[in-house]
């Protein structure tokens, strides 16, 4: 009998064992398949004539105090969509406390800004109009200039038919253009989709560190490489984060974790562009976080990568770059009319 419990435990451990290894890298492959459609929300449907109205309001300086800044300032589509300083900086060239995130893939939020304050990108686009540090220009004003330039009635009517030039209105169109913008294939895509030869051998031993001992997909999962979740990552910083936003001591220095698509592009990185580099990156997760605190997350430990497994794990997150190159920029309408 005690023979028979100790066989069965024996050969539990073995089944167990076997169904672990045989989780390959063909099936986490399938983990990272490019999704076919872009999210929408039902409230606010993605028509052309929307998207359209909003590309042009995101790229309309007339509606900031200077009449210089637009949101392409600081999330300028020729530096994927942020600008590639540390920190942003806007109106009177003041300099903001974090970094701007990329808009690439905003579609799939599941909360906006750093710290997740805002649930929608609706909710999200009429922040930085208002915000005194960044356009600084009332919501009642910018009504007024959208309502002065003459072309922006009909853009409005199209894409809102019935419902005027309102915040609501303005809000809605630039996320639904936002929703658009969408990180182009790239190399990892391609050997995704069974290109073997899309990407060297390095890139593909770096995708399975990435997923095993590095432990990068825990939190960086999915085709967007991210959960869409908040961690303290041991970053040096004062700033409280996801646990500022909401109030609760547990939750200081946790933030979102970003997208990883374009990110060889994207430096400097973190919420407050601390990281120079890719190897300052991986140098910060081999070492377990630069500091240690109670709020530090479980999965941040010191891996003992050695070179050549650093080396990979760059190359890996250099295939993620996409290939596409241009994007055109929209003609805004004129200040005046010119014909009738
Ligand atoms: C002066 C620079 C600046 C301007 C102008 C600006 N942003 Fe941002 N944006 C930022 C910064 C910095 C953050 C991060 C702030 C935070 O997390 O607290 C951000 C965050 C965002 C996010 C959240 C992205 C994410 O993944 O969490 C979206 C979406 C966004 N901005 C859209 C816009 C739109 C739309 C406009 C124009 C109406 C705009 N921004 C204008 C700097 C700017
Ligand atoms: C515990 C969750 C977690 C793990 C594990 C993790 N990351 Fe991150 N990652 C984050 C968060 C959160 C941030 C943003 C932190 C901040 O700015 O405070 C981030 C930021 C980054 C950035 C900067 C991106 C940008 O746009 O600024 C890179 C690059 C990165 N991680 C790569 C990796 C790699 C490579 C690994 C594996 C060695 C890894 N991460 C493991 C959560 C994680």
């Amino acid at each position: 009998m005690k023979h028979n419990t100790l066989f069965c435990f024996a050969s539990i451990v073995l089944i167990i064992g076997i169904q672990a290894s045989e989780i390959s890298l063909e099936d986490i492959k399938q983990e990272y398949v490019r999704p076919s459609s872009i999210p929408e929300n039902p409230d606010n449907p993605l028509t052309d004539a929307s998207i359209e109205l909003g590309r042009k309001l995101f790229f309309e300086p007339r509606i900031s105090a200077s009449g210089l800044m637009s949101c392409a300032s600081c999330h300028n589509p020729s530096l994927n969509w942020e600008d590639g300083l540390p920190t942003g900086v806007g109106h009177g060239h003041q300099k903001l406390s974090r970094s701007t995130p990329t808009i690439l893939n905003a579609a799939w939020n599941k909360a906006n800004f750093w710290d997740g304050r805002a649930e929608t990108l609706e909710e999200q686009a009429l922040g930085p109009i208002a915000a005194p540090k960044e356009m600084n220009m009332p919501l009642a004003d910018m009504l007024e200039v959208l309502n002065t330039i003459p072309g922006y009635k009909k853009l409005f009517e199209e894409a809102y038919p019935g419902e005027g030039i309102s915040e609501e209105t303005v809000a809605k169109a630039i996320a639904n253009f936002e929703r658009t913008i969408v990180s182009g294939e790239a190399p990892f895509d391609r050997w995704i989709a069974g290109s073997e030869d899309a990407i060297s051998e390095e890139a593909k031993r770096g995708f399975a560190l990435f997923n095993t001992k590095a432990n990068c997909s825990k939190c960086h999962s999915g085709w967007n490489f991210s959960d869409s979740s908040f961690h303290d990552i041991g970053l040096k910083t004062n700033d409280k984060g996801r646990g500022g936003f909401l109030g609760f001591d547990s939750m200081n220095h946790l933030f979102k974790t970003p997208t990883l698509r374009n990110v060889a592009e994207r430096a400097p990185y973190m919420h407050n562009g601390s990281e120079a580099t890719l190897e300052d990156t991986i140098d910060l997760y081999n070492k377990g976080g630069r500091v240690k605190r109670d709020t530090l997350s479980k999965d941040i430990v010191p891996l003992n990568l050695d070179e050549q497994e650093v080396e990979d794990l760059i190359a890996f997150l250099k295939i993620l770059s996409s290939d596409d190159s241009e994007m055109p920029l929209p003609r805004l309408p004129s200040n005046f009319l010119t014909q009738k």
